[in-house]
């Protein structure tokens, strides 16, 4: 097993030195190579997204740039291609909330288990300006910062075998999290082993059963077949975490005053386009697991999991005072959305 996977980072590697060398930075026509990196597969409406943008840019500014999509973590993991846009090696990629925590605290804040009351209160938290710009601005000094944000819906558990229907449940269990403190802390609290690992080498890690589980939205179960492996997906809605598209500062910092107007019209169609193309390509994803994957879809009492995750709020907010406002904002958001039911949980 870990010959196969060091096979596959020596492939990424090469590939990655193919594309970054390679390609040079000159487009055909002697344009300027924008290149943007993400881990999903081209089905996904993050993929989707990013072809639209690519299309705007190059009708608007074709003369000058030449955009490309690089999907399915062809130029690496969330956490290298996060390190590439830093150096500038490469201008953009997508990168989870929970990755970009270990290079900002300030991420912690959205990686909190059971923060929004519902998907209304989630995306009107992030469309707001006064709680997202100072943290997507918060790297800058680190050479990156945030552009935009696409919905990644809800995270719930899944597994190989273990019907997750109360916390219980997930005692001794080995489920993979994302590589962020909180997601370690999350299941620590709930009783679980959290096994950190990058997205590419989950399906694997699932069929060889390294792990029991995983967490994440349904797409994971289709787009990235882990719906072939994992028989049961269980509702408990533990985060929604936002993926961001964040670029490199110098060069959002030294684009024309026009043809910055152009990248910035571009960002809010990234995000237009991705949380249209969201809620059907759930739809699409869950109704394709159950009827050809044989998935089964659990909807438990959310209660037991949330009073077990809850005290970290205070826990997070005692060690970064500094986030308080904003985590106060949101509670605002959710008592104005109190009554709308989170995305996917019911199964009516
Ligand atoms: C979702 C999310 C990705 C993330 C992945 C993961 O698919 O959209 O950005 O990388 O979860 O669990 O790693």
């Amino acid at each position: 097993m870990e010959r196969f996977r060091r096979a596959g980072v020596v492939l990424t590697s090469f590939v990655l030195m193919v594309v970054l060398a390679g390609c040079g930075s000159e487009g055909d026509l002697g344009q300027r190579v924008i290149r943007i990196g993400h881990n999903q597969a081209t089905d996904h409406p993050t993929h989707l997204a990013l072809l639209e943008f690519e299309e705007f840019v190059e009708e608007r500014l074709g003369d000058k740039y030449d955009v490309e999509v690089f999907p399915s973590e062809l130029l690496g993991s969330q956490t290298d291609m996060v390190q590439l846009t830093q150096t500038g090696a490469i201008e953009f990629c997508v990168a989870s909330n929970s990755i970009l925590e270990t290079f900002s605290i300030d991420y912690t804040l959205f990686n909190m288990p059971y923060l929004f009351a519902s998907s209304e209160a989630y995306h009107a938290a992030m469309d707001d300006p006064e709680i997202t710009e100072p943290i997507f601005k918060s790297t800058r000094k680190a050479g990156f910062e945030a552009v935009t944000w696409l919905d990644a819906g809800t995270r719930n558990f899944y597994t190989v075998s273990v019907p997750i229907e109360s916390p219980k449940d997930l005692k001794g269990l080995k489920i993979r999290v994302q590589q962020s403190p909180t997601n370690v802390e999350m299941m620590r609290l709930l009783g679980s082993s959290a096994t950190p690992m990058g997205f590419g080498e989950v399906y694997t890690s699932l069929q060889s059963k390294i792990i029991d589980g995983a967490e994440n939205n349904e797409m994971a179960l289709t787009s990235n077949g882990h719906g072939d492996v994992c028989k049961y997906y269980s509702y408990d809605m533990h985060q929604m975490i936002p993926d961001i598209l964040i670029g490199n500062s110098a060069f959002l910092d030294e684009l024309p005053e026009e043809e910055r107007r152009v990248f910035e019209e571009g960002f809010a169609l990234i995000n237009e386009v991705e949380r249209r193309e969201w809620e059907n390509a759930v739809a699409a994803a869950k109704d394709k697991a159950q009827k050809e994957q044989g998935v089964e879809f659990l909807y438990p009492d959310t209660a037991p999991f949330q009073e077990i995750c809850l005290p970290m709020h205070e826990t997070i907010l005692e060690e970064y005072p500094d986030l308080r406002p904003f985590y106060d904002a949101i509670l605002e958001y959710n008592q104005m959305y109190a009554d709308e039911k989170p995305e996917g949980g019911s199964d009516s």
